[in-house]
């Protein structure tokens, strides 16, 4: 049966060229007042004023739901790490006593005291864990979000937490898109040799994650004590041969050339954008490379220095926005929170902001033509919001103004 989602005060459908979005285009958020929006099938069928889309054959008989307030396309959350057990308290407490991102890794936190906790965490308990996440993303109005692995750091642990990305996504209605990230960091075992690591990551782990078909992404992180921009260039290079589509952490802690590096190997996103220079941002819209920013990492962290966003979009590079969540520098899963950050420190636009956290979101996962928009024929995710006027989901922080999500066509949450 069809369902008919009605009485909304203000629809963002985003609907355009099925393309990522760039320059002035971002703006064109496709703004219906009183509208409505009707679904059959988990797809949009049609979406628009209120009085037109009634008309519709499918809408005499369908299930009305009063939903009011202001409807966007679901948040499309590019980039997280949301598998890890236990949270980093410790660096947290480090890091509000002033030290910085270094400092804690060289007083032994950071990314590598991730590991113990999900190495020693059985598969089935780690997808409990990730679907009770999921939850909270679905409440905020997030129906789709890519997932990292990266904290296990060894063939078993790495393969373990994308198959328990794999069962929790029959655990939770929010659409879960996996990414191998074995190169995050060199685990002790490696004394900090990162070639031997990558080495045995090429070997071993990346091979097995695509022939079972773990992950869709194979993402590396490209900064000083990590792995370097010829590492991060061989590295995608292979994981691109292997079927699995490159994406990076750049240009996050400095100006290191990683940007570059995953440009030239095809990323469909280089994430962070913190420290890019002009060259940097050339290589990305010369390479089709959709700048995924994280600016709620830069807020959690304390830093002054946020992506330049306005720089990024004057070249013409598409802009998706996304939380970072992890454990270590960003635990935020609210996108609200996101488009705050993006307006207030990034200097995007309400309409810019809105447009990276949903369909270049979409884009930054490869899945645009089907996500990421409220358009006839795309898939049915849709959040719901407290509000008049949509420039009020940036302007009010620190909340959840979410009040109803639905994941192809169904509600997964109704704060009612
Ligand atoms: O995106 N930069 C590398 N990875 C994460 C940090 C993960 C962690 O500290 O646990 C990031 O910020
Ligand atoms: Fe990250």
């Amino acid at each position: 049966m069809a369902t008919l989602f009605t009485g909304i005060k203000q629809l963002l459908t985003f609907a355009g060229d099925r393309a990522p979005r760039a320059g002035a285009a971002m703006r064109e958020t496709g703004l219906v007042k009183n509208a409505a929006v009707l679904v059959e099938g988990g797809v949009i069928e049609a979406a628009g004023p209120r009085a037109a889309v009634a008309r519709h054959k499918l809408a005499k008989k369908a299930k009305v739901v009063e939903a009011g307030g202001v409807c966007l396309p679901g948040f499309v959350d590019s980039h997280t790490h949301m598998v890890f057990a236990e949270p980093r308290l410790k660096d947290f407490s480090m890091r509000a006593a002033g030290a910085s991102y270094q400092e804690i890794k060289a007083a032994g936190g950071g990314i590598v005291s991730s590991i113990g906790a999900v190495r020693k965490q059985p598969q089935k308990a780690m997808a409990a864990q990730l679907a009770a996440r999921a939850a909270r993303f679905l409440e905020c109005g997030t129906t789709t979000a890519e997932v990292k692995s990266g904290y296990g750091l060894s063939l078993d642990s790495e393969l373990k937490m994308l198959r328990a990305v794999r069962d929790a996504a029959k655990l939770t209605p929010l659409e879960l898109l996996p990414t191998l990230l074995a190169a995050h960091s060199v685990p002790p075992e490696f004394n900090g040799d990162a070639q031997r690591y990558l080495d045995y990551v090429t070997a071993e782990i990346l091979p097995k994650a695509a022939a079972e078909k773990l992950a869709v992404f194979a993402d590396i992180f490209c900064e000083k004590g990590y792995f370097t921009p010829e590492q991060t260039a061989a590295y995608l290079k292979e994981a691109s041969r292997l079927g699995l589509k490159p994406k990076v952490h750049s240009e996050q802690l400095s100006n290191y050339g990683g940007t570059r590096a995953g440009a030239a190997a095809g990323a469909v996103s280089a994430d962070h954008a913190d420290h890019v220079f002009a060259e940097d941002i050339a290589a990305m819209r010369d390479a089709g490379t959709i700048a995924a920013l994280l600016p709620a990492s830069n807020h959690y962290l304390g830093l002054s220095r946020f992506p330049p966003a306005r720089e990024i979009i004057a070249a013409g590079v598409p802009v998706a926005l996304a939380t970072d969540f992890n454990p270590g520098t960003c635990p935020c899963w609210n996108m609200q929170f996101v488009l705050s950050a993006a307006c207030t420190h990034c200097a995007m636009t309400p309409e810019e902001a809105l447009c990276a956290a949903t369909v270049n979101g979409a884009w930054a996962l490869g899945i645009g033509d089907r996500c990421g928009a409220v358009m006839p024929g795309m898939q049915a995710d849709l959040a719901f919001f407290e509000a008049d006027d949509y420039r009020e989901l940036c302007y009010y922080f620190g909340a959840n103004q979410c009040l109803m999500t639905v994941k192809k066509g169904k509600i997964v949450h109704d704060k009612k």
